[in-house]
């Protein structure tokens, strides 16, 4: 299984603190941003991690966080010229995925939750994380049938049909960079994931499981000081109990 890092993009909606560097760098508490999706791969027992950066930043990442060495894994570094959508990471990453399966985590998202077993059981097809949300129209949506079985997915749909959104957590078969080189832009100008995981819905081979632990997308400055708040809770947490 190879990791995929997603860290590109402009950060447009958190100007101006990404005016001058990339989303992904920003502190969460204590740490960068980015250590938490790379956290979460490592934890699942990820060791080959390719980085996709923006083309401003290629050299800021590179200086946080080197070969991989201090993380006791191996980093690939690619820069993504525009941000072209999400699933345009299997095209640019399909030399480094070679014949494997690929988990892809967005450098945005931080998870609780702990994902060896959902990745070490994983045999094909494509297994996305869905989680319970207040704000479902900010995220791709995904809704069920009443034996829990994925009917649709919508990208920000305006009147969601459920409220269980779609996190930043994919794994996907080697399938996947076959299907994100068959994908068509979306009006946004965009590759975007939830097309490429209704070809796998449609497929029928697309696994809906769900997030238990907390769940934080930081794009916005409420759900960034949101991350900053729970982080910081977790730390001293750790820190009282360790005293
Ligand atoms: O966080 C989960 C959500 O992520 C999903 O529910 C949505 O289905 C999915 O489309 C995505 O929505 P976002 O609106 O959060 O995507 P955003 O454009 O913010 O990009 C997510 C991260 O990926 C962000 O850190 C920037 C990076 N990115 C984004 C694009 C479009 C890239 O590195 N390259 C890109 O081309």
């Amino acid at each position: 299984m190879k990791g995929i890092i997603l860290a590109g993009g402009s950060g447009t909606r958190l100007r101006p603190l990404t005016k001058v560097t990339s989303k992904q760098l920003l502190p969460i508490y204590n740490k960068p941003m980015i250590y938490f999706p790379l956290q979460t791969l490592l934890t699942a027992g990820i060791k080959e991690i390719m980085i996709i950066v923006a083309p401003d930043h290629a050299g800021d990442f590179l200086k946080l966080l080197g070969s991989g060495n201090e993380f006791g894994c191996k980093f690939t570094y690619e820069v993504q010229d525009k941000p072209e959508g999400l699933a345009q990471a299997f095209i640019i990453g399909a030399n480094f995925i070679q014949d494997d399966q690929v988990t892809l985590i967005l450098g945005d998202n931080i998870f609780e939750d702990n994902f060896f077993d959902a990745i070490s059981s994983f045999q094909s097809g494509g297994r996305i994380f869905a989680k319970q949300v207040p704000d479902p129209e900010r995220f791709g949506v995904v809704d069920f049938d009443e034996n829990k079985k994925a009917i649709s997915i919508v990208e920000k749909p305006e009147q969601p049909k459920s409220d269980y959104a779609v996190t930043g957590l994919y794994i996907y078969d080697n399938s996947v960079i076959q299907k994100a080189r068959a994908l068509q832009p979306s009006p946004r100008g965009e590759l975007e994931i939830t097309d490429l995981n209704n070809k796998y819905l449609e497929e029928g081979s697309l696994d809906v499981a769900f997030v238990n632990g907390k769940w934080l997308d930081t794009g916005t400055f409420e759900s960034l000081h949101e991350a900053i708040e729970f982080i910081r809770a977790k730390e001293l947490n750790t820190t009282n109990e360790n005293n």
